[in-house]
């Protein structure tokens, strides 16, 4: 192993003014730092958990699912066609309409915001919802009477028994919709759509958004191999050899090799990282409508970082190092601290305090002094890095399985676009522990969602229509 700091305490920033961390707070904060021995643990752990998932003989009790996207061919380049799109993953759904055109992609796109009553309400009302945007949209670009080939971009944990067809495993992400776990979700749209009656479409493929981005930065990038998603909820998937993937029955049709959607969110879920699981961790999980569930999700994305942040300042405040030992009522309001808050506190450069001011007075916390600043930096540093930090790890397990010493990996979210040093983070410690004979890129690959629906679509139209 490549692996250079052993040691457990990592030196906090100093801030410009000279201001250093208060000391029982980078004390408190040891146990957000993991060190050489537990991203061990976590990689050989997460490499049985992926093997238990692609088990036909495990597969049932597994907790990582890997489950076959269908998805065998990559893009090369020579897509070509008008699809439409449809991406629910998270409090905004999106309709797209598509053009691919050798290399070239043309998107127009509109975002609906899904309501919290519809996010926990019956799923036929969410799935009526999806098909009047569709309908609107599809009158508004004036494509309404044709019958145009649609990717839905379902970024949920789905069990697919086809292209076509996927089962809804479980929600995650604060959903909760009735009467949708255990249905096939293209059929749900279909129906919704039928009800309707004003638009036809014509599904060709249900996909995850992992997948999408993968594709996506495939189109463009041919060593890609690794789709990840780091944004609301977090999963990864990654191109596997059809003799591995044991669930994926199906003939093999050329390529050998089938995307595997690992939703990796649950990793944990059966006490596999509690080793490395935090007090807040524990908090956070408890106060969620999937307590017990998505356990690795909750300690990486951003439907979490902000509050796993703001439970340590509260703890901190309440300990006498912070913010006058009194804090404010919106500091100890679950939720206050929105995730965004960390990408712009750990935006202002070293010993600026732009951002980090006019948040705390947000959160009123007027009379915070740049000792607290450089404390509160201090907190979103660490939470963020852990996270950064787990993905990386799950990213070595993944390129060493891959075996390419050559591997691009495609990814989106809004954690990955908008934090400032994610990146960098991530770039770092994957170099600090993968052998030097890897060679990586990590891309941005922006709206795999979109733009990955109509590939997965026509790569499907392309190799259905090759002559045998
Ligand atoms: C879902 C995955 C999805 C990920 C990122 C998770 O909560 O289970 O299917 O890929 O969020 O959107």
């Amino acid at each position: 192993m490549t692996s250079k700091c052993k040691s457990k305490v990592c030196n906090p920033p100093e801030a410009s003014s000279g201001l250093q961390v208060t000391p029982e707070i980078v004390a408190g904060c040891q146990e957000l730092i993991l060190t050489d021995e537990q991203i061990q643990t976590y990689m050989t752990t997460f490499l049985d958990n992926i093997q238990r998932g692609l088990k036909k003989e495990t597969h049932p009790t597994a907790i990582v699912k890997c489950f076959p996207t269908y998805v065998q061919d990559l893009p090369d380049g020579t897509e070509s066609g008008k699809f439409l799109a449809l991406d629910l993953g998270g409090s905004n759904f999106r309709v797209l309409l598509i053009e691919l055109d050798g290399g070239n992609c043309q998107m127009q796109s509109k975002i609906f915001v899904i309501s919290q009553d519809l996010m926990v309400g019956p799923g036929t009302s969410l799935f009526d919802f999806i098909a009047q945007c569709l309908a609107e949209f599809s009158i508004e670009h004036g494509v309404a009477a044709e019958t145009l080939p649609l990717g839905f971009t379902f970024s949920f944990p789905v069990m697919q028994k086809g292209l076509t067809v996927g089962i809804l495993e479980r929600w995650t992400k604060g959903f909760s919709c009735d009467g949708v776990v255990g249905n096939d979700v293209a059929q749900m749209l279909k129906d919704a759509i039928a009800r309707r009656g004003d638009v036809n479409i014509d599904v060709c493929a249900v996909l995850n958004d992992t997948t999408g981005t993968l594709m996506s930065c495939a189109w463009k990038n041919r060593n890609t191999r690794i789709g990840l998603i780091v944004g609301t909820g977090t999963n990864g998937c990654y191109v596997e050899k059809q003799s591995e993937a044991e669930l994926f029955d199906e003939p093999d049709m050329g390529s050998g090799n089938v995307i595997i959607n690992l939703e990796w969110g649950a990793f944990g879920d059966d006490g596999a990282l509690d080793f490395c699981r935090v007090k807040y961790d524990v908090d956070i999980d408890k106060r969620t409508i999937n307590p017990g569930k998505q356990l690795h999700e909750k300690m990486i994305s951003g439907m979490y970082m902000g509050e796993l942040v703001r439970l340590a300042a509260e703890r901190f405040t309440k300990e006498g190092y912070m913010f006058e030992g009194k804090g404010s009522e919106k500091l100890f309001t679950p939720d206050s601290f929105e995730t965004k808050f960390v990408s712009e506190i750990e935006s202002d450069p070293p010993g600026t305090y732009v951002n980090i001011k006019k948040i705390c007075d947000g959160l009123d916390l007027i009379n915070a002094t740049e000792q607290d600043f450089v404390n509160l930096r201090f907190l979103c540093e660490c939470i963020s890095k852990r996270a950064a930090h787990l993905v990386s790890a799950g990213l070595i397990v993944l390129m060493r399985k891959i075996g390419e010493k050559k591997v691009a990996v495609g990814i989106d979210g809004t954690v990955y676009k908008y934090h400032p040093h994610f990146h960098n983070l991530m770039v770092e410690k994957i170099k600090q522990l993968i052998e030097p004979d890897y060679e990586f890129e990590l891309i941005l690959s922006e709206d795999g969602s979109g733009r990955g629906a109509a590939l997965v679509a026509a790569v499907a139209a392309r190799v259905k229509s090759k002559p045998t």
